[in-house]
């Protein structure tokens, strides 16, 4: 399933990221990647462990523990601190999939990749291609948000960024751990959350069937969640 989460920056938030990010030494892209992915992979990213990636890492990661959409549609356990990426000149990334364990360089901080997330960081006029394009059951979606927009996609999809023929697409990119590790019964919970939200508004969050419903939640989540 693939749930776009609009405006997790708010306009401020967005200057103040895209300033930090592209006064940031700018490396090749290749430092990140597995030996296949490497294959596939023409861009530019920040490194890691840059003093730009971890400021404008820990502004995003404010911004989506404020997101109500997104920790419902996630149910996050662990975020990978976010990274930081940029298409130019006719690069791209082709088809691949992202490695199922992450682990943060000179750390012990280590997750086991469930979700995808790409953070838009550029306008959608501002350059040409760069679509995200994410494989799934129902075929490919392409995906080009605008800036301070945020896909979610299953980490195991195969999935592409088609090359950019015009301008610069940056964007911040990340994984997380979720509570719920299987995609469709995370997508069960996203469902039911937001049904229980719709009666919720109708009716009142004190009314009875609400509030069992509510129970059924979080019962659900009890039984299923890993922590
Ligand atoms: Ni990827």
């Amino acid at each position: 399933m693939l749930i776009a989460v609009p405006d997790v920056l708010t306009a401020d938030e967005l200057t103040r990221v895209r300033a930090v990010v592209e006064a940031g030494d700018w490396a090749d892209g290749n430092a990140t990647s597995g030996a296949q992915s490497a294959l596939a992979k023409r861009n530019a990213q920040l490194p890691e462990e840059s003093d730009a990636a971890r400021e404008a890492g820990a502004l995003v990661l404010d911004a989506l523990a404020r997101s109500a959409l997104f920790v419902a549609a996630a149910l996050p356990l662990k975020v990978f601190p976010p990274l930081f990426n940029r298409y130019t000149g006719g690069q791209a990334f082709g088809t691949h999939v992202d490695n199922a364990v992450r682990i943060r360089r000179g750390s012990d901080f280590r997750i086991r990749s469930d979700l995808s997330a790409t953070l838009f960081l550029s306008d959608p006029q501002d350059y040409d291609g760069g679509e995200l394009v994410v494989e799934d059951l129902f075929g490919e979606q392409r995906v080009k948000l605008p800036a301070g927009h945020l896909v979610l996609y299953p980490a195991s999809s195969l999935h592409r960024v088609e090359p950019v023929t015009r301008g610069a697409r940056v964007a911040g990119f990340f994984w997380i751990q979720s509570m719920i590790r299987d995609d469709g019964d995370r997508r069960i919970l996203f469902e039911l959350d937001g049904a229980v939200q719709a009666v919720a508004a109708d009716r009142g969050q004190g009314d009875s069937a609400v509030v069992r419903l509510t129970g059924v939640y979080h019962n659900l989540l009890r039984r299923w969640a890993e922590m």
